[in-house]
């Protein structure tokens, strides 16, 4: 059995440790809080992931790692911890308190690596949180130790170097993990290598040299492609005979280190280093555009850019893993980022800030369209992967360039609501209206951005002045999106305040505006708010046909979690016009693209749609399972039902239970509550269990066009549209969705959308 976890995969292979690994796990028996210190490059970060891995069986709530290297602000650290762990922000609520509520019985894993630039913001969370969460289990990785009562400090030791004298038998000099690590990262460079007589001498002398360190050792195996072992050797005792004067005590580790990047810094070209240093402005790391977009200076020409990165990762100055939407994503090891920064900080660092700024000022701008659009799930996890990046950039622009910092922050607001990181979203958007920037455009989106969130948040006050404000602008700029929003807002404020006439008229002319810029997603979205005012009203056929139109819309731009909202309160119309059927049917739908987000608010609130449904046709025992799912997997978000839809759920919770002898009502409620979010999905849909994956697909029923077909259905297209992007025949789309059904034996569009999804992966 795995826990729910999010531990990367290693990129590396992993040396020794067994014994220290063994001591560990014993200590995790009797402590919960153990924080693995030493300096940079020592292995802590790898052995406290590894550590993670072996005791995973123990915290059946699940192992989260939480990477504290890009956060610099104590408020983003609370934050990122419990964003970790599903929590969302709450009305009445911060954050924090969701966390701990959330923790409070689970028995789970926090491992928090790398906390020395925060060290007393951690331990005061640490502490909060260990004390709340009487379950919970922290494993620490830090240069210094967080102070903490009860903390176990457990100094990581080198990597055992060979005995002195042992140089001459590579068998014997292979028992030592620190030769070990060397062969296997020279391997990359040298496939086959295996030490001989001649060679080992070299290599044990390098790791004694090197004191064990794993990050000296990695940087001194990069050089295996360029020179011999016994150059290595030379060019290492020259440097270090420097640092000693001749003596041959060793340094302290940290110095040993430092000797240890510096002389592989040294031995780069001038460009190698140039790049290097420019690389150390990302948080977070990056892709190759952004390296491209940022490093192409004088010096170094963007064509230039993938050879010298790659050289960098054979090095390992650099590390390419794979990062969200099927990329390559580049990263240093933090300390050869403090190291390279420190020679950017030196330099010319200001223009290196601004390329990085401008860059992901594009890179948001492109976001802000793309989250509305058929890529929009990559888009959300790329954003989340540049979530650092973009934080810098928007503290240097607003100092240095308050009018990138305007845009930027302008740019962000679908990503902070389609997250719900709505307070830090209103302390972006606060400073940048305080700089003064003026530009007209993006001062309106800023003021309507925050309008948005403060509405969201039930701050109904200050919203509608900040649609105020954006409205006066908005109208300097005739029709745009701004005067459409800010016409929303305040159609959607009039609304809040039960003026039902005004609220008609607003959406009525934002509809016009959105006509006028023949955009179908901003149409969708006001027809999608006159449908609500028709329901609100009890014109239930107005409604519907205003909902169907919307959805439409919102399906015609691709935008997948848009059209889950709007097939949400689309269900509840039916519900109204007592088409149970469709109800069911939107209901569905909405779930499974609810569930490909991993939206747990919105999944929770259809599972509990569902099962009214359920309800109503005599089936009690689905919907106690419904129900169960839907309040375990709502319980980490810390999010709270509406109040009128809470009593709905509650009386269909009573008289569910009313219908079955107690036990059978128990065994279905506890059912639920045990399920995964894919569990409850399949178990909703009616879509069969999970199989193991195919290797390669080979065994999959359906012909090459019918994948695409099915692929197509789980991304909520209709026949039509599927028709229309395969450019074939209504009925030819028709007859492959029949096929479809038939030879996987499944009923609905749902259920092939969730096989399509788990066999096929997303198109
Ligand atoms: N036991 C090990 N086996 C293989 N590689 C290791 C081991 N320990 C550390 N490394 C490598 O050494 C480098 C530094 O280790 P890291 O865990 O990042 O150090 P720290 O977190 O102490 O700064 C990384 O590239 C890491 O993969
Ligand atoms: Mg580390």
């Amino acid at each position: 059995m795995t826990s729910p976890n999010n531990l990367p995969a290693e990129v590396s292979s992993f040396v020794g440790r067994e014994q220290q690994l063994a001591e560990l796990r014993r200590l995790l028996h009797r402590s919960r809080l153990i924080t693995l210190t030493g300096p940079g490059g020592a292995g802590k970060t790898r052995l406290a992931l590894r550590l993670a891995g072996e005791v995973m069986d123990h915290y059946p709530d699940g192992v989260r790692l939480v990477e504290l290297a890009p956060v610099t602000d104590s408020r983003l650290l609370e934050q990122t911890v419990a964003t970790a762990f599903g929590a969302r922000e709450q009305r009445r609520h911060t954050i924090v308190e969701v966390l701990l509520q959330t923790l409070a019985t689970s028995r789970t894993l926090l491992v928090l690596d790398g906390c020395e630039h925060l060290v007393e913001s951690c331990a005061d969370l640490v502490g909060r949180m260990l004390q709340a969460c009487p379950r919970l289990t922290v494993i620490v990785t830090s240069r210094e130790p967080l102070g903490l009562t009860g903390e176990v400090i457990w100094r990581t030791p080198s990597l055992t170097v060979p005995p002195a004298g042992d140089g001459d038998r590579p068998e014997l000099l292979m028992q030592s993990e620190a030769v070990r690590l060397f062969v296997e990262r020279a391997r990359l460079s040298r496939p086959g290598l295996e030490l001989d007589s001649s060679s080992s001498p070299a290599v044990a002398q390098i790791c004694a040299r090197l004191e064990g360190i794993p990050l000296a050792i990695e940087l001194a195996a990069g050089l295996a492609r360029v020179l011999t072992f016994e150059d290595i050797l030379v060019r290492l005792r020259d440097r270090f005979r420097l640092l000693t004067g001749g003596s041959r005590t060793a340094l302290p580790r940290h110095q040993t280190l430092r000797a240890a990047v510096d002389w592989s810094y040294g031995l780069l070209s001038p460009v190698e280093k140039q790049l290097l240093m420019e690389l150390s402005v990302f948080a977070g790391g990056f892709d190759l555009t952004a390296a491209e977009a940022v490093a192409g200076s004088d010096s170094v020409e963007a064509s230039d850019v993938l050879p010298l990165l790659s050289r960098l990762v054979d090095k390992s100055l650099v590390v390419a893993e794979p990062g969200a939407a099927q990329q390559t994503r580049y990263r240093m090891l933090d300390t050869i980022r403090e190291y390279s920064y420190e020679k950017l900080h030196e330099g010319d660092e200001g223009e290196i800030r601004r390329r990085h700024s401008h860059h992901f000022l594009d890179f948001c701008k492109r976001g802000h369209a793309e989250l509305r659009a058929r890529n929009q799930l990559d888009w959300l996890n790329r954003f989340t992967e540049e979530e650092g990046n973009i934080r810098l950039a928007m503290e240097w622009s607003l100092v240095e360039e308050p009018e990138v910092a305007l845009r930027l922050v302008g740019t962000m607001d679908r990503y902070w609501v389609m997250r719900g990181h709505l307070a830090e979203a209103i302390d972006w958007l606060d400073r940048a209206l305080e700089t003064g920037a003026s530009n007209p455009e993006p001062k309106a989106d800023a003021f309507l951005a925050r309008s948005r969130m403060r509405w969201i948040q039930g701050d109904y006050d200050g919203s509608g002045r900040d649609a105020e404000s954006g409205a006066q602008i908005a109208e300097t700029l005739g029709p745009s999106v701004a005067l459409f929003s800010a016409t929303t807002l305040r159609g959607v404020l009039s609304t809040g305040r039960g003026d039902w006439n005004t609220a008609a008229r607003l959406h009525e002319t934002a509809f016009q505006i959105a006509w006028q810029l023949r955009d179908p997603w901003w149409v969708g979205s006001s027809l999608n708010n006159l449908g609500l005012i028709a329901l609100e009203r009890g014109d239930y056929e107005v409604a519907r046909s205003r909902l169907e139109q919307a959805l439409d819309g919102f399906r015609q731009a691709g935008d997948r979690f848009t059209t889950a909202l709007c097939q949400d309160s689309l269900a509840r119309i039916y519900i109204k016009l007592q088409n149970e059927e469709a109800a069911r049917r939107c209901f569905q739908e909405a779930l499974v693209v609810s569930a490909q987000f991993r939206d747990a608010v919105n999944v929770s609130v259809e599972l509990e749609g569902l099962a009214e449904m359920e309800l109503a046709v005599n089936k009690p025992e689905r919907a106690l399972t419904l129900l169960g799912a839907a309040k375990v997997l709502r319980a980490p978000t810390g999010a709270e039902l509406q109040p009128e839809w809470k009593t709905d759920v509650d009386a269909g919770l009573a008289a569910a239970r009313s219908k079955l002898p107690r036990a059978v009502a128990d065994a279905a409620w506890k059912k639920g509550s045990s399920m995964t979010m894919d569990e409850a999905l399949r178990f909703a849909t009616g879509a069969p269990p999970a199989k193991p994956a195919a290797d390669g697909n080979g065994d999959l029923p359906l012909t090459a066009r019918e994948k695409q077909v099915a692929l197509l259905i789980a991304e909520g297209m209709t026949n039509p549209e599927i028709a229309a992007r395969l450019r074939m025949a209504d009925r030819t789309a028709d007859a492959h969705v029949e096929h479809i059904r038939n030879k996987l034996g499944l009923r609905t569009r749902s259920q092939i959308a969730v096989w399509a999804h788990e066999r096929l992966g997303t198109a």
